[in-house]
């Protein structure tokens, strides 16, 4: 056993910092959301300034929520967990600190260019030429550190946690730079390289796999490190984790035509797209099947543990919305479901139920730890935070639902000569009362983020860092 102890065994400073910018963008970006719903309950909301329209507005909620709250609780989970179970610390301080920089320039170069109207119009691919160039430098970055400090790890084995980032972090490379090929014709204005029937699919490539690889895979990494972790069990089955993921990471790559359903695009490839979307429902099943079943002797432990009921319940929404996904891509579904709420539902179904819900739970059992505190500030808050936001997605996905269906049925109906049953404004009033309850549910899952943050404030201003440093030295030391 090595008694030689590093000043500092692991690299926690970067993981504070990422997460306390993800409680941050979390407020802003949801905030945004809720802002953005109730403009389309109240239009005057747009104040008629062109800055302040949804059109604009409505990207930068999806930048801020998707890159700067998703992509903040990521950075922050997987670099505190490849250290935890590759027991070694960051290869290199001073490239994650560019990493923390440089993800916070990109977020406030967006929150500056997409109100002002500068953008490529490619969907969750917005950012122009000179940010999406440093997005790119600090992810590969990113992979720098990642795989650097896998490759100096202490243990043999390479924890099924690190495989999930891995991946998401190697595809997330490869789709935004393939994507984002394009020609600058000024300082914030390029043309794709793609065109036409082929600029869509690459998009759509992009765009589904941004959905299979950020907002999946990355956060089944968090999964499989912080379920067994809250849960005091082992995975329920190391084995299928394996066929989980060379399962889920060949299939998704193949889903994406099913955005593009009765397009110009090839018919054969909708049909492959919609196929694959139908065996990914398997490994999607297979995985969140894996994460309950850790709780097998420990579901007593739902009860009283808050944090624990975040992390379930998120596995419970990551199974309704990889049920839904699969059967929205059957091609006579789509023609229903496609342009109305029902995707969006759909959206806020994996997005609060299944990516926030994790993050949230998996913050709030890192959180104490990196700060050197035994738990939160109050359990308390996070049990009203739970139902607040278990409440709030509930209101969303239901008033969407509803919404979609109507849009749907009353867009296709049409009278005996052929003429169509209901002009179009017709549906829009009747998606009223719908777009209320969305915003209300918003509401309580936004409120449900100003608990979080308040508890996270008491927490670290009673924190000692130092000391949860000297715990992972002794974690360390102890391990060798
Ligand atoms: C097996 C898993 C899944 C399948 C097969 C699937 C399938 C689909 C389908 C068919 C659509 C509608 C496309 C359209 O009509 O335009 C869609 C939209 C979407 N899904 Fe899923 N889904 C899955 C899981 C998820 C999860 C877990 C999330 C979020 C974390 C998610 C996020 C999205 C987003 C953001 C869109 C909207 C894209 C857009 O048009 O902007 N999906 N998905
Ligand atoms: C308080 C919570 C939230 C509210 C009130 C909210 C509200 C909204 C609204 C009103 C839209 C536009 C819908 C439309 O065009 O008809 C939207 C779009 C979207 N939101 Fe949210 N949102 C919230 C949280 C989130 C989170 C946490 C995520 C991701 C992690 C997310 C991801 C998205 C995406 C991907 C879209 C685009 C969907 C599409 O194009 O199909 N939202 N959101």
């Amino acid at each position: 056993m090595s008694t030689a102890i590093s000043p500092t065994a692991y690299n926690y400073k970067v993981v504070r910092q990422f997460a306390i910018m993800t409680v941050v963008w979390g407020i802003l970006g949801m905030g945004l959301g809720v802002f953005i719903a109730s403009q389309l309950v109240w239009p005057e909301l747009n104040f008629g300034l062109p800055w302040t329209t949804f059109g604009r507005l409505r990207p930068l909620h999806t930048n801020l929520v998707i890159f700067a709250f998703g992509g903040c609780a990521l950075f922050a989970t997987s670099y505190y967990v490849v250290q935890r179970t590759c027991q070694t610390r960051l290869i290199s301080d001073s490239l994650a600190a560019f990493t923390f920089w440089g993800w916070q320039a990109v977020i406030v170069g967006a929150i500056v260019t997409l109100p002002l109207g500068y953008t490529t119009t490619k969907e969750y691919a917005e950012l122009e030429w000179p940010l999406a160039i440093l997005l790119a430098i600090v992810w590969v970055t990113y992979g720098l550190v990642f795989f650097g400090t896998i490759v100096k790890r202490k243990t043999k084995h390479i924890y099924v946690g690190n495989w999930f980032y891995g991946a998401f972090i190697v595809v997330t490379a490869m789709l935004h730079i393939v994507n984002h090929a394009s020609l600058p014709v000024s300082f914030f204005k390029s043309y794709s390289a793609y065109s036409g029937a082929t600029d869509a699919m690459v998009q759509w490539w992009y765009g589904h796999n941004a959905v299979g690889f950020f907002l999946t895979t990355g956060f089944l990494g968090m999964m499989y490190y912080f379920v067994p972790k809250q849960a005091e069990r082992p995975i329920y089955s190391y084995r299928l984790s394996i066929v989980h993921f060379w399962a889920l990471i060949t299939l998704y790559i193949w889903a994406g035509p099913h955005h593009l359903h009765y397009t110009a695009l090839p018919d054969w490839a909708q049909s492959l797209g919609m196929a694959m979307s139908i065996i990914l429902l398997a490994p999607s099943w297979g995985g969140m099947i894996n994460g309950m079943m850790t709780l097998s002797g420990a579901w007593h432990k739902l009860r009283t543990d808050p944090i624990l009921r975040f992390l379930v319940v998120s596995l419970a929404f990551y199974g309704m919305s990889t049920f839904e996904g699969p059967m929205m891509a059957i091609k006579t579904v789509n023609s229903l479901s496609h342009y109305t709420d029902w995707t969006i539902g759909h959206v806020h179904a994996g997005a609060l139920g299944w990516v926030a819900m994790i993050s949230i739970g998996a913050l709030y059992h890192m959180i104490p730890k990196v700060f050197g505190r035994q738990q939160m500030h109050s359990i308390g808050l996070i049990n009203a935070h739970f139902w607040l936001a278990t409440i709030g997605t509930v209101l969303y996905i239901a008033s969407m639902w509803v919404n979609g269906i109507t849009q749907g049925l009353m867009w296709r109906a049409i009278n005996d000569d052929g003429t169509l049953t209901y002009s179009f404004v017709e549906a829009l009033q009747a998606s009223h009362p719908g777009f209320i309850v969305r915003a209300l549910g918003g509401a309580f899952f936004a409120a449900g983020m100003l608990f979080m943050a308040y508890n996270v404030f008491r927490t670290v201003r009673a924190s000692n860092p130092a000391e949860a440093e000297a715990a992972a030295q002794i974690a360390v030391v102890g391990a060798h």
